[in-house]
């Protein structure tokens, strides 16, 4: 399986510390967008308590930031697993197995897309072309791209990912 690129982890949710995070974005044009994508680019998703703090920064009401949440699939509502698994839709992914390779993931992990494993560690979310397509079928584990996956790869990837997370010797 081929490697690419680093990995994140989110801080734990904290409404003063996204109050003060978002802020930058008060008065700006599309200012709740980019305040949105800060809180989740910071703790992984965007907590309910954030909604009326948003709507007090941005003068909007409560049931408008809710909207614009609801809208946009890309903001979580609820805190993700402790890793985020992304598995390519698109065409050269597809054309090379990935469909096969999504059945298998989900049945191995026990989870639809968007939903997240009972012990809190994966999180299954579909990408469209992680720009890696001589490679394909690619993955996505928070930004690192693995290419060239088989399903026997991606249990050893999650495995030793389990175990690094419980902090065990892999
Ligand atoms: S189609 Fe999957 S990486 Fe491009």
């Amino acid at each position: 399986m081929q490697q690419l690129a680093g990995s994140i982890k989110y801080q734990e949710w904290n409404l003063d510390v996204a109050k003060m995070t978002v802020q930058e974005f008060r008065g700006r044009t599309g200012g709740v967008m980019l305040a949105l994508h800060k809180i989740q680019e910071t703790f992984g998703y965007v907590d309910d308590s954030a909604m009326s703090m948003l709507g007090k920064v941005f003068n909007l009401t409560r049931a408008e930031i809710h909207g614009v949440t609801s809208f946009y699939h890309d903001f979580k509502r609820s805190k993700p697993g402790t890793y985020t698994v992304k598995v390519c839709q698109a065409e050269a992914c597809q054309a090379m197995g990935s469909e096969k390779l999504t059945t298998d993931i989900k049945a191995f992990l026990g989870v639809d897309f968007h939903e997240t494993t009972a012990n809190g560690e994966f999180t299954l979310e579909p990408v469209y072309c992680l720009g890696n397509c001589a490679c394909s079928p690619n993955i996505m584990v928070d930004k690192q791209t693995y290419g060239r996956v088989s399903i026997d790869g991606f249990k050893t990837l999650a495995d030793s990912l389990a175990t690094s997370a419980t902090g065990e010797n892999v």
